[in-house]
């Protein structure tokens, strides 16, 4: 007869952490088995019991209560993060291109200079939110046991296809040549460099034989995790951000650059939400934090810094719009510094002060009453439904 360790346990633990089965406890681990009041006894020969959860019990990875059970909460913070970005929501075809086709259509209306960043811009962002989806819902989902983060995570990700959908919607927009822009980043190498960089991150954790539950492999999720919240969404969009809203403040190219302060603000979330999903994972496993490992994440960010910069060069071969490369590196460096101590990692580069103030007023955009007041956005549910 089998065993519960010979043959049954090894074939459940996936499908029960996915959520893909049932799971009212199942034992991920031999450790975790030991160790908490849910746990199934080795000798179990058939499925545990189904048990109320208890919201004390959650755990962010590696959880043994039942991920279909929303609550009782234990992470209100992901929960109220969620709620934020519900009503923050917005659809790129409500924001007017007229003028921003009006102006790229003529000759004299940008320079070369800026032309070049429109179109470096959205070469990277066009698909970097694809990257971002495939990231959340191929990879990071999977692995976390906290519902109210899942929760978090799936309205994310319908944010990331909103962000493709804009940039797509400023490509059809201005008439660009799609399939140069869509495949920039096998083209043009300071893109490309950046998603080399991130590529790793994203297989590692999709890998369907990947699964948390040993210190290694826990190490892997939150190397993720914190390349995706503090260098990709924190650090490697703030260059493009920044020279889009910089044309906006100039008054040109308004229409891309309202669409640019809507996803600054929602990335500012995912990024805020990621952050706190690190910390929370790194307080339920301190194992997890200790030197070699720090040292690691703080190499990811020196070399995550230099492929910005390197971004930044080839996007502004001059300087443009009151703005130049070097004063990227240093705006690099001080997003760095915030995201490095935000997870609890020492200033990585001390003294560097923001050169982009006005770019903290974009992060704290007002849905009713955005930057360039062009409108006013309410969302309604519910009352406007019509079902004759
Ligand atoms: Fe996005
Ligand atoms: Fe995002």
């Amino acid at each position: 007869m089998l065993t519960w360790d010979e043959e049954v346990k090894p074939s459940l633990p996936p499908a029960a952490q996915n959520g893909l089965a049932i799971n009212r406890g199942v034992q991920h681990s031999p450790s975790a088995a030991a160790s908490t009041p849910n746990a199934v006894s080795s000798s179990a020969p058939v499925a545990p019991v189904a048990r109320r959860v208890n919201a004390a019990d959650k755990r962010i990875i590696n959880g043994q209560t039942d991920v279909n059970q929303l609550v009782p909460f234990k992470y209100k913070w992901a929960w109220e993060k969620y709620l934020a970005s519900c009503s923050n929501h917005w659809m790129p075809q409500e924001v007017n291109m007229t003028r921003d086709i009006a102006l790229w259509k003529d000759p004299n209306g940008l320079t070369e200079d800026e032309r070049r960043i429109v179109k470096r811009n959205l070469g990277f962002f066009v698909t970097a939110d694809s990257l971002a989806a495939n990231n959340i819902v191929l990879g990071t989902y999977r692995h976390i046991t906290a519902p109210e983060c899942r929760q978090f995570l799936l309205r994310q990700a319908f944010e990331e296809a909103i962000h493709t959908h804009a940039y797509q919607y400023i490509v059809e927009s201005l008439g660009l040549d799609e399939s140069e822009i869509f495949n920039a980043y096998n083209e043009v190498p300071s893109i490309r460099n950046k998603d080399e960089f991130l590529i790793p991150f994203i297989e590692a954790i999709m890998d369907p034989n990947f699964h948390t539950g040993t210190p290694e492999n826990d190490r892997t999720l939150l190397k993720s995790l914190i390349v995706f919240a503090c260098l990709m969404e924190g650090l490697f969009f703030y260059v493009g951000f920044t020279q889009i809203l910089a044309l906006g403040r100039q008054n040109k190219m308004t229409g891309a650059a309202e669409q640019y302060q809507y996803i600054l603000r929602d990335e500012s979330m995912h990024c805020n939400f990621g952050i706190d999903l690190i910390n929370q994972l790194k307080l339920e496993n301190p194992h997890l934090w200790n030197a070699e490992f720090k040292a690691e994440i703080k190499d990811l960010f020196m070399h995550a810094v230099e492929l910005e910069y390197q971004y930044a060069e080839d996007t502004m071969p001059r300087g443009v719009l009151g703005m130049n490369a070097s004063m990227f590196k240093g705006y690099l460096r001080y997003i760095a510094n915030r995201r490095a101590t935000q997870i609890g990692l020492e200033t990585l580069f001390p003294n560097e002060e923001n050169p982009f103030p006005w770019m903290s007023e974009m992060i704290d955009l007002k849905k009713e009453r955005n930057f360039f007041e062009t409108r006013v956005i309410e969302y309604q549910s519910g009352g406007a439904l019509s079902w004759d």
